[in-house]
């Protein structure tokens, strides 16, 4: 029996007992409205119990993309252990089909990058255990306008991507005539429930309209910024755009600050673990942005932290949130199962070292508790136990991770 169906029979049950059959239907009835408005306030494809994770052409490739390429990566994904990790979805961005549909209105994959078609790329990321992921828009034409968007074919467009075996739909902004996103986004919600295969639907309006506030009843993540680039500002003013939003990420509705951008080049590998850990304790979607083909070793051992990718698929899916900020210096935090608790110390500043001291007020655990620390980067339980606080010396744009554990 579920919690709640639990919580309305103990409730009936008081008030039978206290003699009143009419109290006991006004609590049933207000529990089960609680449940229907929860219900209403999900999307009812199942999907996003934990963040996404998976791989994006977008950030290494653009519009440089063919059906080798998606081959090849899901071949590396399971080949290099990333599979194992959780890594599920192959996911092909913008710049897929022809700039024409064909005469009865189908999109049509690119003859010159995708000859064998969509449903044979799925086919086989699907004999290799993963998911398949697409791209459209809500507007006339995609952004990088070399192929149609969706708008005005959604029943057609859902239908196809259904028949092709996709599992992933993200879905641009771009070229949508100045109609507002929350017009366009509902009919693409629509036909994928009606399409008849559950797909994940990852909604891109960029935070235009503040989707946190009403992406969770149309999609399974919402992206809450412009595009992220591999640069440390770019990848850190995601971050503090999305943590606004914190309250608004549950299971099957995630805040998305962007794609993962560890591997391309542009930073540090302590930028990287810094991009890495403010994701995952974001519970951000976990979608490589880098060509996992030919990664190094350092990028493997980034994005292949269990440690850390079990934060961001956490069960209870609770967003991290900045619970102090002095300077340079920031703590991040957030509960887990298991009255866990996740921690990132950072230093944003790019020339001094600083010891980080995180308050148990601050990060929501109980005065006196006493805990055991985990470092999720150095891959060590510390031999002290700490209580009240915790404090770690963090070198320019740096991190320090831990999850904390309470000593029975
Ligand atoms: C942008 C989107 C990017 C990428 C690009 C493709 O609007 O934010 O993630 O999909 O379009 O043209």
């Amino acid at each position: 029996m579920g919690k709640s169906k639990e919580l309305v029979l103990v409730l009936v049950l008081a008030a039978l007992v206290s003699g009143s059959a009419s109290a006991a239907s006004e609590s049933r009835r207000v529990i089960e409205s609680e449940g229907d408005v929860y219900r209403r306030n999900l999307l009812a494809n199942g999907l996003g119990n934990t963040p996404p994770m998976g791989w994006n052409s977008w950030n290494h490739f653009n519009c440089i993309i063919d059906e080798k390429i998606i081959r090849e990566t899901a071949d590396a994904v399971v080949s290099t252990g990333l599979a194992k990790l959780g890594y599920e979805y192959i996911n092909i961005d913008d710049c897929w089909a022809e700039i024409s549909r064909d005469d009865k209105g189908n999109l049509v994959p690119k003859k010159s990058t995708f000859p064998s078609g969509i449903k044979a790329l799925a086919d086989y990321v699907h004999s290799k255990g993963l998911k398949l992921g697409i791209y459209s828009d809500a507007g006339y034409f995609t952004c990088s306008k070399k192929m149609p968007g969706s708008l005005g074919h959604e029943e057609h467009d859902a239908k196809t991507f259904a028949s092709w075996g996709i599992d992933y739909l993200k879905y641009d902004n771009c070229n949508n005539g100045g109609s507002k996103p929350t017009v366009r986004y509902p009919v693409m919600t629509r036909a994928l429930m009606n399409a008849g295969r559950p797909i994940f639907f990852s909604l891109c309006e960029w935070g235009d309209l503040h989707p946190a506030l009403w992406g969770a009843k149309l999609g399974n993540s919402w992206r809450t910024t412009n595009d992220i680039a591999d640069t440390w500002d770019s990848m850190v003013s995601r971050a503090d755009m999305n943590e606004v939003y914190a309250d608004y990420a549950k299971p099957g509705g995630w805040n998305d600050p962007d794609m993962l951008e560890v591997g391309n080049g542009g930073m540090t590998k302590n930028e990287y673990i810094v991009h890495f850990s403010i994701w995952a304790i974001s519970k951000a979607p976990l979608l490589i942005g880098c060509d996992v083909r030919n990664m190094t070793k350092e990028t493997m051992e980034i994005i292949g932290n269990k440690e850390v990718i079990d934060v961001n698929q956490d069960p209870l899916g609770v967003q991290a949130k900045k619970v102090r900020m002095e300077g340079d210096i920031e703590i991040w935090a957030g509960p887990l199962s298991d009255y866990k608790t996740a921690v990132l110390l950072l230093n944003r500043g790019s020339s001094s070292r600083y010891p980080i001291t995180a308050l148990w007020e601050d990060i929501g655990i109980p005065p006196k508790t006493v805990v055991e620390a985990r470092d999720l980067w150095e891959h060590k339980t510390l031999i002290t136990q700490f209580v009240g606080n915790i404090t770690a010396t963090v070198d320019p744009h740096a991190s320090k991770m831990y999850v904390l554990t309470p000593v029975a």
